[in-house]
């Protein structure tokens, strides 16, 4: 285990700082007394950061040194890498999105209005629905037709609740549209059949005709809602079935083969993933499933755990938190990597499904506010910026990333004061959203900075034409950094920036304060090739420059 990580630890710093670079400057510290080969992997393989003296990494002027190679390219960063996913859990979807047509919450056709003009202003490029858990418990002809009508189910695993189903397919569809999203549905696969998914794919995407697209057509919708993104299950290593992978390979294969391309649309099917990144679960799935059969997606779920209340974490706390994001890191490559051996042309994407912030939940919040409520702080921020600037630098790996969740579960965009409740604020998280959004459709570059592989200073940047930018997060609870940052052989013209910041890693948003930690504008300083600033403790900034 150590070598692995000790391993990828050389890796990341190599790939950042320059394979030959390091090396030599290691042979000259050592005098030769550290072979290559015990740098580069042996059982004995040393982080090559541990052997660079503080001064090389860029500290001997006081500032932190950030070198952008613009013109050195990772890959695209693809809209769904900011994508979210919204399932029946709490105040998710009931009261979060949907408040029905006849509530006083102020809505559009039933959904929350201030949630339609807070996402749609944000941009949601795809959405994932309706779970997590509740997906593989879900039939999808209990949520069509008139509402009266509608069965009413159990949800097994939120709370066992009476589900009345008024919102369901059509309605998911509805909200995609009115907030511009790409509609993602995980289908079920611990508790259904591959008859049911086809039947649902039917009912989405075959035109008109057959009797379960003629269903659609009475339930107001002549138009198929041309769905492309199918999971085939969640998590069916747990909740999903408790399954082996070669288990859920087997059914996968079943599932596969059922699920139909109408309308000249072939869905793109998503398989179940690791857990983490656990090896094994991938390797046992592609050694049971023949290349004809192969998924185009296959998804990892991977959290930040947290043994504190949301707003009460220690420095400590956080930064062992924030380590994870470094395991991300390491399991998106490492998971690629196990996929490239089986499928070298890349035609399985990689996909982070699940991913965010997993606190301590406080029962009389999720009481008051409904399952898995969870404060947003400004910790929270700096662990999902963490997270979007791995993405950026991971982006020729990944696909798509879809944080949990929306609205009110773990570290949503949108929290709610209850289900019932009137006022709708944007948190910390989705601010963060705000800052990284000038990345989509960017291509994303290579960036030199101190400690390439740190969640306590963390940097990404892409580029599109003569625009760059530039995503710093400074983690640490006690430590300013001021930033010298190279535009390596090309030249700012203008540079603005925007900060998110608190001194408090514990506040957030409320409804009666709710632009506590909200963008700002920051200064920031060209000269020459440079550009200067002040990077805080416990802030997320974003730079925008335009090239000369
Ligand atoms: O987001 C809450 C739950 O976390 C999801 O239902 C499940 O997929 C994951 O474990």
């Amino acid at each position: 285990m150590m070598a692995i990580s000790r391993q990828v630890a050389c890796y990341n710093s190599c790939r950042l700082f320059g394979r030959n670079a390091i090396l030599q400057t290691v042979d000259a510290m050592s005098g030769g007394r550290i072979s290559r080969r015990a740098l580069m992997g042996g059982a004995a393989a040393i982080p090559l950061l541990e052997l660079i003296p503080r001064g090389l990494w860029g500290f001997s002027s006081g500032k932190r040194q950030v070198t952008i190679r613009a013109d050195s390219e990772i890959g695209l960063v693809r809209p769904e890498l900011h994508g979210h996913f919204a399932e029946h859990l709490g105040a998710c979807v009931y009261g979060g999105i949907w408040v029905g047509r006849d509530s006083a919450i102020p809505n559009v056709n039933g959904y929350r209005k201030l949630t339609v003009e807070y996402l749609r202003e944000l941009g949601v490029p795809v959405l994932r629905w309706p779970g997590g858990c509740f997906a593989d418990d879900y039939h999808w002809h209990d949520g069509v037709g008139p509402a009266a009508n509608r069965p009413k189910s159990v949800n097994l695993h939120w709370g066992g609740y009476v589900e009345d189903n008024s919102f369901g397919t059509d309605e998911f569809i509805g909200f995609c549209r009115q907030i511009g999203a790409e509609p993602y549905i995980c289908g079920n696969v611990g508790s259904g059949s591959p008859e049911e998914l086809r039947d649902w794919i039917e009912y989405c995407n075959f035109p008109s005709g057959s009797t379960i697209s003629e269903e659609r057509i009475r339930n107001g919708h002549t138009q198929p809602h041309r769905v492309r993104y199918w999971g085939v299950g969640n998590e069916n290593w747990g909740c999903g079935g408790d399954m082996t992978a070669r288990e859920y390979a087997k059914l996968y294969r079943r599932f596969a083969v059922f699920a139909p391309t109408f309308g000249g649309l072939k869905p793109f099917l998503i398989a179940c993933g690791p857990n983490r990144n656990d090896a094994s679960w991938s390797r046992d799935f592609m050694d049971s499933v023949p290349p004809r059969h192969l998924p185009q997606g296959f998804a990892m779920h991977y959290y930040a755990e947290g043994k504190d209340n949301p707003a009460a974490y220690t420095p400590a706390d956080m930064a062992a938190q924030l380590t994870t994001f470094g395991d991300i890191e390491r399991a998106v490559i490492e998971q690629r990597a196990l996929l490239d051996g089986y499928d070298s042309g890349r035609n399985v994407a990689l996909i982070v499904d699940e991913w965010g912030v997993h606190d301590r939940v406080v029962p009389s919040e999720e009481k008051t506010h409904g399952r898995l409520w969870q404060e947003c702080t400004m910790r929270s921020a700096l662990a999902i910026a963490l997270g979007l600037n791995l993405f950026n630098r991971q982006a020729d790996k990944l696909y798509m990333c879809n944080l949990t969740q929306t609205v009110n579960v773990r570290a949503p965009l949108l929290q709610t004061d209850g289900p019932e409740g009137q006022r709708c604020i944007r948190t910390s998280v989705y601010h963060v959203f705000t800052l990284f959004k000038s990345h989509r459709s960017k291509t994303s570059v290579h960036v030199e900075s101190d400690d390439p592989t740190s969640t306590r200073f963390s940097v990404s940047a892409s580029r599109q034409d003569r625009d760059v930018v530039i995503s710093l997060v400074n983690a640490s609870a006690d430590e300013d950094m001021p930033i010298d940052c190279k535009l390596a052989g090309e030249r700012p013209g203008s540079a603005s920036a925007q900060i998110l910041h608190s001194d408090d890693l514990n506040a957030f948003n409320t409804f009666d304060s709710p632009e506590t930690i909200a963008p700002r504008s920051h200064p920031v300083r060209v000269e020459g090739s440079n550009i200067q600033l002040d990077l805080p403790r416990l802030s997320v900034i974003s730079i925008t420059v335009r090239l000369v």
